[in-house]
């Protein structure tokens, strides 16, 4: 089997996947969402010394699924590239520890390679129906910085465990299942070879690019971003709205919300990006300013309302100093009601979700595309609701059939680079330990 490493950004993740038919052994998780929240974003430092601590206590429960016997490891699959290089480098200097120590060949895999893969990962039959039990021994290494109920929640592995591994080794499985009953499911592909050439929309917290797949080493990539990936637009929304990172779950939410509490309201509108510009690329960052200037003119707007409200209230009524001094406090914050902020939300993903639906449609019409009968959605962003909506429609009207990863393997995990750590090592694709190093983007040679 081989023992893969995901560090690339704010996931610490390691996974056991068996080589002889690529399944899914081992997947264990933990996010680091609740230590970046408060800052609206990733930062890079807190990532890294999150993944120095959580690494090796991720390792030592590996070691406890193994039996402390590593032997049946051989090769170690590992993120370098693209990603963080503070937190690529966590992962590495791990993976050379462990494949010096072992001896052992180490495959250094790139992250949007195994965002690729996350379609093909293959559980034990009976793995994906377990649900949480009693925590694994691993629970009591993890101190969470914040002790908040959502702090230990998130704080929390998330494994991916076989029945018979369960049963061998009585760690039971928790799962992190995003409820999302509309989606349709996920194909059960174990074979990729089936379903090449692959037309791939890749949209993340980094990246939002069309990409072809011919074969494994013949990744052709169509378009991209020229500013703001997909899933960045959404985080930095949420930083605008105070509503926490990542942003993408909760505006996919939020603007679910609004349009089943207001049925008959309209959403905000916000400009299509790049509605009349024939090339074949996206946008973000001019829709990102569009909604931050609505969300300032939204709160200016609640402001001057308080306060008119504030002033006839004082003016009919005796108020204490003290008690205007605490009105005032609280409308500095100039905190937006729950319906303006559902309606900027909604607004907000479907311009976004229109824009990369039409930039879709124009790469099927294309000729390039016409070769291609599976179309994918990976990545983190993904799982948005409103995307998958939209583009299984757009499937549908050009008879192309729809691959989505299970919801839990959108986001990153180890678990998907195992299952390119396969393909290479079957390939005998590996790395040099004095030749392996990360670089914060891909290489020329993984796209071509
Ligand atoms: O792939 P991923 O886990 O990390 C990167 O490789 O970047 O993607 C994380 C990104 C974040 O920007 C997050 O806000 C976004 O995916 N995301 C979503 C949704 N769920 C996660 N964006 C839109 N809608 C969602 N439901
Ligand atoms: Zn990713």
């Amino acid at each position: 089997m081989i023992l893969s490493i995901e560090s690339s950004c704010d996931d610490s993740s390691l996974a056991l996947t068996r080589i002889e038919d690529a399944r899914l052994l081992y997947h264990i998780k933990l996010s680091q969402d609740e230590a970046h929240s408060s800052y609206g974003g990733i930062v890079p430092e807190i990532a890294s010394r999150l993944h120095a601590k959580r690494l090796p206590e991720i390792l030592k429960s590996v070691k406890t699924f193994l039996n402390n016997d590593m032997s049946a490891l051989k090769a170690i699959a590992v993120t370098t590239r693209p990603g963080l290089s503070v937190t690529l480098i966590e992962g590495l200097m791990m993976a050379k520890a462990l494949a010096l120590s072992l001896s052992i060949p180490l495959i250094c895999v790139n992250h949007l390679k195994g965002h690729i893969y996350s379609l093909f990962i293959e559980r034990t039959k009976d793995s994906k129906d377990s649900k949480s039990g009693r925590e694994s021994s691993l629970d009591s290494h993890i101190s969470p910085r914040d002790t908040s109920p959502r702090a230990h929640q998130d704080s929390q592995p998330k494994h991916e465990l076989s029945a018979e591994s369960r049963q061998d080794l009585s760690i039971e499985s928790k799962r992190d299942v995003t409820p999302d009953s509309n989606a349709p499911l996920p194909s059960p592909l174990l074979n990729p070879e089936s379903c090449l050439p692959l037309a791939v929309l890749l949209v993340s917290g980094g990246h939002t690019q069309i990409l072809q797949m011919n074969d494994f080493c013949h990744i052709r990539l169509v378009a991209q971003s020229l500013d703001d990936s997909f899933g960045e637009s959404f985080d930095k929304v949420a930083k605008h709205l105070d509503l926490g990172y990542p942003g993408g779950p909760v505006i996919d939410r939020l603007a679910r919300e609004f349009a089943l509490a207001h049925p008959t309201a309209l959403p905000h509108s916000f400009p299509v990006p790049l509605l009349h510009k024939g090339e074949l690329c996206f946008s973000f960052s001019g829709l990102k300013n569009a909604v931050r200037l609505a969300i300032e003119s939204a709160r200016e707007s609640a402001e001057s309302a308080r306060e008119s409200t504030q002033k006839l209230h004082s003016e009919s009524t005796a108020k204490s100093t003290e008690s205007t001094h605490a009105d005032s406090k609280i409308s500095q914050k100039s905190a937006l009601s729950p319906y303006e902020v559902g309606r900027i939300c909604a607004g907000f993903q479907k311009s976004a979700c229109e824009h990369i639906t039409r930039k879709v449609r124009q790469y099927f019409m294309s000729e390039q595309a016409r070769e291609a009968r599976h179309f994918a959605i990976v990545g983190g962003a993904s799982a948005n609701s409103a995307l998958r909506e939209s583009l299984a429609c757009l499937c549908a009207e050009f008879g192309k059939t729809l691959l989505l990863a299970p919801l839990e393997f959108c986001a990153d995990n180890a678990a998907m680079i195992g299952r390119v750590g396969v393909e290479q090592y079957r390939r005998g694709d590996f790395t040099p330990l004095h030749e392996a190093q990360i670089t914060p983007k891909s290489l020329p040679s993984d796209f071509v």
